[in-house]
């Protein structure tokens, strides 16, 4: 029986890569999206999000709008990234579909009730809403089978800043609320999502391929390839969110471990640092009762490249 699965995004070209992924792998049962403030406003993020469904041919999954604001931090530009519009200023047409009326909260409780026990919840931006619900109905972590993060980094730097990767950054403290959380929980950090990455000829190929979905990632990326070849000077873009749904599906293509992991909110240089505590690889190590996460601390990058562009709809 496939998974029942409830994205969490702030559509973002990465999470449309993500949630087209997610349309096209039998594994997962796609119940609901919510949107939150990150790449764009959570609006606009609902407005991508159903594009990108519509794209794929899904008109029946709810998208409820979520907070636009995170509890401390002001929102943050990320339009040098995805576009203005969060999806590489494409032009693209409005979709037929609206947001469901429903706050993305209250849809994430609801849904936890309905598929109790065996809900996986992706989360591919700041994790506000997920923080919310936790605080609304303390019962909530008991519903769900595990929660699966794009954030953080277990063992290299960030990128909103020099320790802090920009979804975990841009709400440390919604995101302590979630790492401390009694939930399994796996964390697909930056250092490890910088691993596998799409280049030309993966643009290529899915511009080639009679498949709309391979066609509408295909409209995207041009932007994206084009915002990090400025900063790194290869035509290279990572697509963080995507390795998330590869983690649901295919977690043996990752070295996941159980460590210690918190969320620096305090320091000066480090707020919004996941702390993961490698010691605690060691089995004898004495790091202390802490709350853990599945952290992801590799993953085998062809493996999950092939993946990904094979559910997007290019053929080997
Ligand atoms: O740091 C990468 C994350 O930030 C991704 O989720 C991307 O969409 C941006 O929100
Ligand atoms: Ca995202």
């Amino acid at each position: 029986m496939p998974t029942p699965v409830l994205f969490d995004v702030d559509t973002g070209i990465d999470d449309a890569l993500a949630l087209l992924v997610a349309t096209r792998s039998p594994e997962l049962d796609l119940v609901g999206v919510g949107t939150i403030a990150g790449n764009v406003t959570a609006s606009g993020a609902a407005f991508n999000t159903l594009r990108t469904l519509e794209a794929a041919g899904v008109t029946e999954v709810p998208v409820a709008v979520g907070v636009e604001n995170f509890l401390l931090e002001p929102p943050h530009d990320a339009s040098w990234i995805h576009g203005t519009d969060g999806i590489g200023d494409t032009d693209q047409p409005a979709p037929r579909g609206r947001p469901s009326g429903e706050h993305a909260v209250d849809q994430l409780l609801r849904l936890s009730h309905e598929h109790a026990g065996r809900l996986v919840v992706i989360a591919t931006a700041p994790l506000t809403n997920l923080a919310l619900a936790m605080r609304k109905d303390a019962t909530l972590c008991d519903r769900l089978a595990r929660i699966v993060i794009m954030g953080g980094s277990a063992q290299d730097g960030g990128n909103k800043a020099a320790w802090g990767e920009a979804n975990i950054a841009n709400d440390p403290e919604a995101a302590q609320v979630v790492f401390a959380a009694d939930v399994p929980r796996t964390m697909i950090g930056l250092d490890v999502t910088m691993k596998v990455r799409f280049d030309q000829d993966d643009l290529e190929a899915l511009t080639a391929a009679s498949d709309p979905v391979a066609n509408f990632a295909a409209d995207l990326l041009p932007f994206y390839l084009g915002a990090y070849e400025r900063v790194t000077g290869r035509r290279e873009c990572a697509v963080h969110d995507a390795l998330t749904v590869a983690a649901v599906i295919d977690p043996d293509a990752f070295t996941l471990r159980s460590l210690p992991t918190q969320v620096e909110t305090r320091g000066d240089l480090t707020r919004g640092m996941t702390v993961v505590d490698l010691r605690a690889r060691f089995a004898n190590w004495p790091v202390g009762e802490q709350p853990r996460t599945d952290v992801a601390l590799d993953v085998d990058v062809d493996r999950a490249h092939a993946l990904l562009l094979e559910r997007l709809g290019v053929r080997a």
